[in-house]
């Protein structure tokens, strides 16, 4: 164990960790979920507060009487008395499970020191400590006479069986006046799958968005600005005093809802009308807000890790590109989905740091920070904006990659800025190096016009294509006449580096069309041109050996002797 840890420690320097919670020393400690609120962990396991802290459960007395160890007599008691032992409520039934292993399950999880059904009748009088109440909602200005309100919601509807579903549907915003939106609260109706709302302006004069609530995807074209959030646990938004979100004649006419609905256990008996409640003034305030949103879009987690970090930046360029003057920053939220553990957002000036946004070092899902910026934080164009977040993999088999699902991961910050004016693009996104600001908003962005590069007619990738189709044979038959092509239309701006992975990567993603099998063509040598390489790398090792860094080699040493000392132990 000692060797191993000194290993890590080596090769991977600050990134890693010599101190351990206690949640690590109990299977699944950091996935148990909450006894009384839906979709919520309990990250204090051993604690009567949810969050960790004060009085201990009846598990914890337990847990600190076994030396604060997962021990056999420890798993197989019952401490809340509801008739399933500790080991069968965190996933490890026979007692087998050790430190640092992965548990025979983490189906069907459960609060050991909470008895449940928590109000049964058994249990009532056992749970008196237990809080079910969640976070109250204090907003002073929408108690003024002239704040109206507006709730819109889904009708009845019915939840599909899937673990993820996005449904959409558009309302229309009073256009009787020009108004500020200056808070939002959420109405709730079924919390076993609520997961997520987010509020999108539509252009007014485009029709054909969903009346009613169908499924739909993560954006919309024709409602693509995004100005409300609300996420499990946070019971509203209350906008900074000097800026509000314009909606009615001067400004949003329309609303697309997207409700996330989490429906794990893939029931098919759930329905729900959630929504939210617009409390907006005539009495404009002097700013007008939107949201801003940054972050990775190129998400890879090896399973297994303790610590994986990615980070993206909007860079000097993407902020020149994006303002027109300065912006102020009043809210800030950050978003990763289950692995995700810690997040940063930090604005950079001239090289330096001149502060953070958000820093969040117990970051949970399910417990969505909305920070509130006091006084407002400025950026001006030529600033960075850095987002860096940590994900902890520990329990997964597979490798995780970015995507909408709740198994999926994502790196993102939002953030409510002023005035809307200064600001061109709601997104600053990358993916990998990538800039995707310069990608959309460039006109010959990395030498690579990706509307046209799609476009297989379109005389500068016709080309391609034809010269491919005549020396290549789709679907991994490799021709010896196709490897140079390859490798002459790979030097295609589209098709070499980061952009060239991430066109792959969209093309992947389409099933119809000429681009998928553009993409076989292209692909068709890759093996037989990887075989090529390791050949010629073998001919060339004399004259590499010597050149090896002192750095790298001593890396190589190290590897070598902890690869050694892994396999010894
Ligand atoms: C755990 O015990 C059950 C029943 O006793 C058995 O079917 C199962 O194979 C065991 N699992 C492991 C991992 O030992
Ligand atoms: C909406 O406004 C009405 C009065 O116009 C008020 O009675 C009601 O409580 C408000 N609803 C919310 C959710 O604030
Ligand atoms: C919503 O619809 C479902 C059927 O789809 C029904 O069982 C349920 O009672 C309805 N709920 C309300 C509040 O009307
Ligand atoms: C970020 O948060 C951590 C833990 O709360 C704290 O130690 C650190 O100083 C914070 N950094 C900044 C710049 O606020
Ligand atoms: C690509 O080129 C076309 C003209 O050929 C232009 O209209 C379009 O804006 C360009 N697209 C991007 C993303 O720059
Ligand atoms: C593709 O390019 C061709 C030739 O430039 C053009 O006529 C056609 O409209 C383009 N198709 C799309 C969908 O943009
Ligand atoms: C070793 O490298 C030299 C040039 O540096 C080359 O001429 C020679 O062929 C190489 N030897 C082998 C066995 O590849």
């Amino acid at each position: 164990m000692l060797p191993r840890f000194i290993c890590l420690l080596l090769l991977w320097g600050s990134s890693c960790f010599g101190f351990k919670s206690f949640q690590q020393r109990i299977p699944n400690g950091d996935m148990v979920p909450h006894s009384c609120k839906p979709n919520f962990l309990w990250h204090g396991l051993g604690h009567e507060n949810e969050l960790g802290g004060g009085a201990r459960n009846s598990f914890g007395l337990d847990f600190a009487a076994a030396g604060l160890k997962w021990t056999k007599e420890l798993c197989e008691k019952d401490s809340d008395g509801d008739g399933r032992t500790n080991g069968q409520e965190l996933g490890d039934p026979n007692c087998t499970w050790k430190e640092n292993s992965t548990p025979e399950t983490n189906q069907g999880l459960s609060h050991p020191g909470v008895c449940e059904p928590h109000d049964s009748d058994l249990c009532k009088p056992k749970n008196t400590w237990l809080n079910c109440e969640l976070e109250s909602f204090k907003c002073d200005a929408i108690k003024s006479p002239e704040v109206k309100n507006l709730t819109i919601r889904f009708p009845n509807t019915s939840v599909p069986n899937f673990e993820t579903n996005y449904f959409c549907m558009t309302f229309d915003l009073p256009t009787d006046g020009d108004y500020h939106v200056i808070a939002m609260t959420p109405v709730i109706d079924n919390v076993n799958v609520m997961h997520h709302i987010l509020l999108f302006g539509c252009d007014s004069d485009k029709q054909g968005e969903a009346s009613g609530p169908t499924a739909c995807e993560m954006g919309s074209v024709q409602c693509n600005t995004l100005f409300g959030a609300w996420t499990v646990g946070s019971a509203g938004q209350c906008l900074y005093h000097e800026a509000g979100i314009r909606i009615g004649q001067k400004g949003i006419k329309r609303v697309l809802m997207q409700v996330h609905w989490n429906n794990p256990e893939m029931r098919d008996d759930y329905s729900d009308s959630s929504g939210m409640t617009l409390h907006y003034t005539p009495k404009l305030r002097p700013n007008s807000a939107v949201m801003l949103m940054v972050g990775q879009w190129y998400l890879e987690i090896p399973p297994g890790r303790e610590r994986h970090a990615e980070s993206a930046v909007c860079s000097k360029e993407d902020t020149h590109r994006l303002l027109t003057g300065p912006i102020k920053i009043v809210r800030a939220l950050n978003h990763m989905h289950y692995l995700g553990r810690e997040e940063s957002l930090e604005i950079i000036r001239n090289e330096k740091r001149i502060a953070y946004v958000t820093n969040e070092t117990t970051y949970s899902y399910d417990r969505p920070k909305f920070v509130t910026i006091s006084p407002p934080l400025e950026i001006q164009p030529g600033d960075e904006i850095k987002t860096t977040c940590v994900f902890k993999s520990k329990n997964k088999k597979k490798t995780t990659f970015s995507g909408r699902g709740t198994s999926d991961e994502m790196c993102l910050g939002f953030m409510v800025v002023f005035p809307a004016e200064n600001l061109l693009s709601r997104t600053c996104a990358t993916w990998r190096s990538l800039s995707l600001t310069k990608l959309y908003r460039d006109l010959n962005p990395y030498g690579c016009n990706i509307t046209n590069f799609f476009n297989l007619s379109h005389p500068d990738t016709r080309p391609l294509l034809e010269k491919l189709e005549n020396n290549c044979k789709p679907f991994s038959i490799c021709l010896e006449e196709c490897k140079e092509v390859v490798k002459e239309v790979r030097k295609h701006p589209c098709l070499s580096g980061d952009v060239g992975k991430y066109i792959v990567h969209r093309a992947a993603q389409m099933f119809n069309g000429d681009f998928p099998r553009f993409l076989s063509l292209l692909q068709s040598c890759d093996v037989e041109m990887l075989k090529d390489k390791q050949v010629q790398r073998l001919t060339n090792n004399n004259e590499s050996s010597g050149s090896v860094s002192p750095r790298r080699h001593l890396e190589l040493i190290v590897s070598f002797l902890c690869v050694t000392l892994i396999l010894l132990i």
